[in-house]
């Protein structure tokens, strides 16, 4: 529906962002998060194999979907012990066959010619490598669905096409040529989608609606063409499993707070289902094939936090949601469109947002699954790994300045094949944080970005219980209020704060756990760390976790830095001693994953120096670790998502999220034409090699 204002301009939201990020995306994304106070006010100290499922139910149908770390493995159903405390002392040495040397022989095959930093309104691949779109915003993926029509939009078509700002991206063939992607989309550019958009209070209620249509996911059906690495979208035929999921879709509660009085609703008085999900940014796949989809800036999405029971404010400040009477800043008010969101009127509604859910993607009639056992928080993905001993462990960070990292290790084992006992193993197991300490004297960690005498940002860590099915090992707080409240009790036990905690991944080859950490420019001299060792953190840096005897299920770590992100003059910066003068400058590194051989593709969100966003790859082990090279720059005002190089090697795929976000841009007067030349339109796009040959060479 066309806005009857078209000539109206946007106002300018705010200041530039400190980031690199436009202040727009600050406001649409996550409720300009930055700009308010951090909503870490705890006393913490500043420091303080995924199985091939060969035999499944679905056979090879799900086997390829499932990356690659294959894991041998007495798999027998058995109750977990009781987590122990860990020894902090006991430090956990890197092995010297997860990192290698610097000087030993390994090489990546990494032969590519980097694409040079640009501010292009394309999407640039190296020399030899084509690049095309598969799936854009409005793009049918329901069967009637309509054409796209950018000024005639409505909530049911929406409701039926590809929706806004895509972000996690992950592949199940359907064969060697046919596939299934899921792609999360995690949030609306008001502002970019309608003409004359000032504000969700003087929105439309059909704006509304079409911005509700468009978060969510979608599930399409995709076809290589030809025989290359090029994919497109399925448009015709059955496409039976071709699914949207979208803030309407019903969805169950489950796990050890299902049922708890703080989830129960005039709606849901049982607090056992829910309606649909919010602001999904990353995710993971299962061992048996499903979704896992992370609901992250939900907070931004209520009103009315002033009419809430007092002693709730406490807990809804924590999560950074307004307990003013004010209408923040960039507000979709979807209050308008169903009351649920006036937290004044119904204060439960926000606590069944802020989940890990999951989601079967071969029954399109199957319920989202929220999982209460995993915790609650601004849930950037969970990504999943088996224990030595084959119980699950998802990995998962909270994405907000100076928050912690979390892992689940399921109670039952992971049996290949055996559904009714894999399905529910994320209903019960055990939900650690992390605390991290570094070895070197705090007074080496200058917050110059100079290492320590000892060679390395590193150290030791270990991951503390929280909870356990109905048991809570944090004091003052019942299991189901440190499920609910996960920020609270992660508080409580001293974990440690980091500089915001994305995406995390468990390498195929070396067992050794990633973690991006964007940015925080918030970290003052007084609080850095070995792990977090630059004040005002511009550009970010990547964490590797070695786990006690490599092994997921462990209670202690072993870490180190082997990137820390800017401009390679810059000395503060650190690419794993490899030389600087060979690396392409990084910055915001957000979303990550491997490659079958082991090597770190890392997607940028914010680039702090100046130019678009990028895809780009980091060998991990021996004389080429700490190479960064970029593969991929990102249209004007898009971040990188989602990145997925494909079991084959020959497609990898990123969503190019919110192409054109830049302070002042109107659809009448757009800063990008990304794809087509007209309205920008976030899409997934994947590139691949000429010849056919492997990604990266
Ligand atoms: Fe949605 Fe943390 O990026
Ligand atoms: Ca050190
Ligand atoms: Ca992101
Ligand atoms: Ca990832």
């Amino acid at each position: 529906m066309a806005n009857p204002s078209p000539r109206r301009t946007l106002p300018l939201l705010s200041t530039p962002h400190k980031g690199g990020r436009s202040s727009l995306t600050c406001a649409f994304r996550c409720g300009n998060a930055c700009a308010h106070e951090v909503s870490n006010p705890s006393d913490n100290a500043y420091f303080g194999d995924i199985v091939t499922e060969a035999l499944s139910r679905r056979g090879m149908l799900r086997a390829g979907a499932l990356g690659a770390l294959v894991v041998s493995t007495g798999l027998v159903g058995a109750a977990a012990a009781v987590p122990a405390a860990a020894d902090p002392g006991d430090k956990v040495k890197y092995k010297d066959d997860v990192v290698g040397g610097n000087g030993s022989g390994h090489s990546t095959g990494l032969t590519f010619t980097p694409v040079a930093p640009n501010k292009l309104d394309a999407l640039t691949v190296p020399p030899g490598y084509d690049q095309s779109v598969v799936v854009r915003w409005g793009d049918p993926v329901l069967p009637g669905a309509p054409a796209f029509n950018f000024d005639n939009q409505t909530a049911d078509a929406q409701a039926k096409q590809f929706g806004y700002n895509c972000d996690f991206v992950t592949f199940f063939p359907l064969g060697k040529d046919r596939a299934l992607l899921w792609v999360n989309h995690e949030y609306t550019d008001e502002n970019l989608m309608f003409r004359g958009y000032t504000d969700g209070t003087a929105a439309t209620l059909e704006q509304i609606k079409i911005g509700m249509a468009a978060h969510g996911g979608s599930l399409v059906e995709i076809e290589r063409v030809g025989k290359t690495g090029k994919w497109a979208l399925v448009t015709s035929g059955r496409r039976k499993y071709n699914r949207r999921v979208t803030p309407a879709t019903a969805m169950r509660i489950s796990g050890p707070a299902a049922g708890s009085a703080l989830l129960k609703t005039t709606a849901d008085p049982q607090g056992r289902t829910v309606k649909g999900m919010l602001n999904n940014c990353a995710g993971g796949t299962t061992p048996w094939g499903t979704i896992l989809t992370a609901e992250e800036n939900w907070n931004q999405y209520f009103v009315g936090g002033n009419g809430v029971p007092e002693n709730q404010k406490a807990n809804l400040a924590r999560y950074g949601v307004s307990t003013t009477t004010a209408i923040p800043s960039g507000s979709r008010r979807f209050d308008r469109v169903e009351e649920r969101f006036d937290l004044a009127k119904h204060p439960n509604e926000i606590n069944r947002f802020g989940w890990i859910v999951e989601i079967d993607p071969f029954d399109p009639d199957s319920t989202p699954i929220k999982r209460t056992a995993l915790g609650r928080m601004a849930h950037e993905a969970a990504t999943t790994t088996l224990a030595k001993d084959g119980r699950l462990v998802a990995y998962m960070g909270d994405d907000s300045r100076f928050e912690y990292i979390y892992k689940f290790v399921s109670k039952g084992r992971y049996i290949p094949g055996h559904d009714r006992n894999n399905r529910d193993l994320l209903d019960e197991g055990t939900l650690y944080v992390a605390k991290l300490t570094g070895d070197s004297p705090a007074a080496e960690i200058d917050g110059s970005g100079k290492l320590p005498s000892d060679g390395a940002f590193d150290g030791s860590g270990e991951w503390i219980p929280l909870v356990s099915g109905n048991k809570s090992f944090v004091p003052g707080m019942t299991a189901e209020e440190v499920l609910v409240f996960t920020r609270v009790a992660a508080d409580k036990v001293g974990a440690t704060k980091m500089d915001r905690p994305e995406d995390m991944e468990r390498n195929p080859v070396n067992g050794a756990v990633y973690l991006a950490l964007t940015n925080n420019t918030n970290r003052t001299a007084a609080q850095v760390d070995e792990a977090n060792p630059r004040p005002s953190n511009r550009h970010g840096h990547i964490l590797e976790i070695v786990e006690q005897k490599d092994d997921a299920g462990a209670l202690k770590f072993a870490w180190s830095l082997p990137l820390v992100c800017g401009d390679p003059t810059d000395p503060s910066t650190y690419f794993s001693g490899f030389d600087k003068t060979k690396v392409s400058p990084i910055s915001c590194p957000d979303n990550v994953a491997f490659d079958k051989d082991g090597n770190l593709w890392i997607a940028t969100d914010g680039n702090a120096l100046g130019t678009n966003d990028g895809l780009f790859v980091m060998p991990l082990k021996g004389k080429e670790r700490g190479w960064v090279r970029q593969f991929m720059t990102m249209p004007y005002g898009a971040e990188t998502c989602g990145p997925l190089v494909t079991d084959d090697q020959r497609s990898v795929f990123v969503a190019v999220q919110h192409p054109g976000e830049i302070t002042g841009a109107t659809p009448d007067n757009p800063s990008s034409r990304w794809p087509d030349g007209d309205q920008p339109r976030p899409s997934v796009a994947v590139a691949w090699h000429k010849q056919g040959k492997k990604i990266g060479s």
